[in-house]
């Protein structure tokens, strides 16, 4: 069973990544620990809930439900349940189980970080995107009117359980958005999962048992090892914002709506990978290799009527826009990246361009 450790100065804990591993998540739990509270979606739990009900059939528990969707990524529902789970007789000793997508692991890792000020969190995640990347490193929070991500809080988990069978029943489309990170983390860190990429494409997209076992497994190797060196991005964990730069520009150009997170991210990768071409950090025959697979896991859906220009200022308003710079990271081989800042703005805005096709 792939296990791998995160070590950070708060805490030190495992990431698993087991097939049927949800089903095991009564061994677990701590020893001695108090009340045992699984938060969730009604959504989350509709699908893969029975995974849940099982695995704690024998533990007392109790059900907080989340609103769910990126809209209700609030401080106030957090309120709410933290209110009942006062009622339900939590206590410092108590656990949360945060058992859905990244907007589950997210909020309920947040409701851990400042329940009675912190509280014990397993992360169970249950998307492609919470499995390889949300629920893992620690960052926790919730939205603001003004943007996402604005409250927030670093609390690592006790473990991370991740069970790639619990994907079977992710909608095609969350799936895709899911992969396009995996192919981020293939193209900063690990030629081997991009080599894979490209030449299993009908196993991955099957969700074939045992490559998505070692598709995920990987990201969360190259995940852990990033977080262990880097916990607050400081430096290494800059990298994983590969995509990032361009794709949280179209999100927020298009008001969280018309992309998936994976998807403006693809598109990111796109023109960053287009940009490393312009500077000269990528030559031309790696930037086709990119290019290529992200479109092999297309499509991205239509980006018509969007404005270069107007993205290109979205840039300079990103939270990790520090003091007037923009950082890309740009690729210069498969499985290596480079942090560069200050980029002549009329090549960014022909990589804009390009990439909106
Ligand atoms: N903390 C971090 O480091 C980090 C990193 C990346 C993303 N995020 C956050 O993650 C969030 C997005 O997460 P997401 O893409 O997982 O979205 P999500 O949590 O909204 O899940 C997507 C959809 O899939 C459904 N779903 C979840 N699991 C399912 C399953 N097994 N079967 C069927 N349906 C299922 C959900 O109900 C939802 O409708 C964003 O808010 C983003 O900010 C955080
Ligand atoms: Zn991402």
């Amino acid at each position: 069973m792939p296990a791998f450790h995160v070590a950070t100065p708060a805490r030190s804990y495992d990431v698993i990544v087991e097939n049927g591993l949800a089903r095991r998540v009564a061994a677990y739990l701590p020893v001695g620990c108090g009340k045992i509270f699984v938060v969730s979606t009604n959504d989350v739990f509709h699908h893969v809930g029975a995974a849940m009900r099982e695995a704690l059939r024998e533990v007392p528990h109790e059900l907080l439900i989340l609103p769910g969707g990126e809209a209700s990524k609030r401080l106030a529902p957090l309120e709410s349940v933290a209110e009942q789970m006062i009622e339900l007789g939590a206590d410092r000793t108590s656990v949360v189980l945060a058992f859905g997508g990244g907007i589950v692991t997210d909020m309920a890792g947040f409701l851990a970080a400042i329940f009675m000020r912190g509280i014990p969190v397993i992360q169970i995640p249950t998307t492609l995107l919470a499995q390889v990347d949300a629920a893992i490193g620690g960052k926790t929070g919730v939205n603001l009117e003004s943007g996402k991500n604005l409250i927030g809080s670093f609390h690592q988990p006790l473990a991370v359980l991740v069970d790639p069978e619990l994907l079977a029943t992710l909608p095609p489309r969350e799936f895709r958005a899911g992969l396009f990170e995996v192919i981020k983390s293939g193209v900063i860190a690990s030629p081997t999962l991009f080599d894979l990429l490209e030449q299993q494409r009908d196993a991955v997209l099957r969700r074939d048992r045992d490559t998505l076992e070692w598709i995920i497994a990987e990201c969360v190797r190259i995940k852990a090892e990033v977080v262990s060196a880097d916990e607050r991005e400081m430096g290494l964990r800059k990298t994983l914002n590969f995509g990032h730069t361009v794709g949280h520009a179209l999100e927020a150009e298009t008001g969280y709506n018309r992309f998936l997170h994976g998807e403006a991210v693809a598109f990111g990768m796109i023109a960053a990978t287009h940009l490393a071409q312009l500077t000269d950090h990528a030559p031309a025959p790696v930037a086709a290799r990119i290019e290529a697979l992200v479109h092999a896991y297309g499509p991205i859906p239509d980006r018509n009527g969007l404005d270069p220009a107007s993205l290109q200022r979205r840039l300079l308003s990103d939270k990790k826009t520090l003091r007037g710079h923009v950082h890309f990271v740009l690729p210069t081989a498969i499985g290596a990246t480079k942090i560069v800042k200050d980029v002549d703005p009329a090549l960014v805005h022909q990589a804009i361009e390009y990439a909106l096709g």
